[in-house]
């Protein structure tokens, strides 16, 4: 995958700021620490970026960031992380308020990529969000993330768990590591399918 350009275009705190653009856009959710950020610098081939740190909620603005790939313009929406512990009752709503107006209010998305670790469960947060976004036929993309953590065989019982507790939703669902590199040409495939 050759990635010609890969730039922030514009970080916002507030729904009026958000660009507009003609480029398909693909936004990466997810609890907080899942690695969104991380992920986004694995699949454009640079270290740093989007920020990322051990520290969660790192992300509290929507960033957008222009990736060129050969002869393909697309955006890539970093979105901040929900699940916080430590966020006040404010903060939660101005999550929901700037999430749910970039889902709601995008002409150009594309794709929401909802991230997930694969060592956990899904939580109501998650199947909220799927339901949320099914109402509103947003294609979903399921990525299950930091799959360095597991052995092979573990993987894959995690896999078929997670699978179960999709129940009958129509998800796609993609294992990756940011780290080991895992299922990024997967996930670059299955973001070309959707262009
Ligand atoms: P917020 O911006 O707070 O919502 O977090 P985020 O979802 O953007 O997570 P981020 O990419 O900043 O990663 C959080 C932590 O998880 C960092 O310490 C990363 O190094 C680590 N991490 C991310 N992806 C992986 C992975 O694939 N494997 C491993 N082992 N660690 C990862
Ligand atoms: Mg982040």
């Amino acid at each position: 995958m050759k990635i010609r350009r890969a730039e922030l275009n514009r970080s916002c705190a507030r729904v009026p700021q958000f660009p507009r653009t003609s480029r398909p856009e693909f936004a990466f959710l997810g609890r907080s620490n899942v690695g969104k950020s991380s992920l986004l610098n694995a699949l454009v081939q640079r270290k740093q970026l989007a920020r990322t740190s051990s520290t969660p909620g790192k992300t509290r603005l929507v960033h957008f960031f222009e990736v060129d790939l050969e002869g393909i313009e697309l955006m890539f929406v970093d979105l901040p992380g929900y699940g916080w512990a430590r966020v006040s009752r404010k903060e939660r709503e101005s999550w929901r308020g700037l999430v749910e107006g970039y889902l709601e209010g995008s002409e150009a998305l594309c794709t929401a990529v909802l991230l997930q670790d694969i060592r956990r469960d899904l939580s109501e947060d998650e199947t909220l969000l799927i339901e949320w976004l099914r109402e509103r036929d947003v294609d979903t993309l399921l990525v299950l993330t930091k799959a360095d953590k597991l052995k092979n065989m573990r993987r894959k019982k995690r896999v078929a768990e997670i699978r179960q507790q999709l129940a009958e939703r129509e998800v796609s669902l993609l294992v990756t590591s940011s780290q080991s590199k895992l299922g990024i040409f997967e996930l670059w495939d299955a973001i070309r399918q959707r262009l």
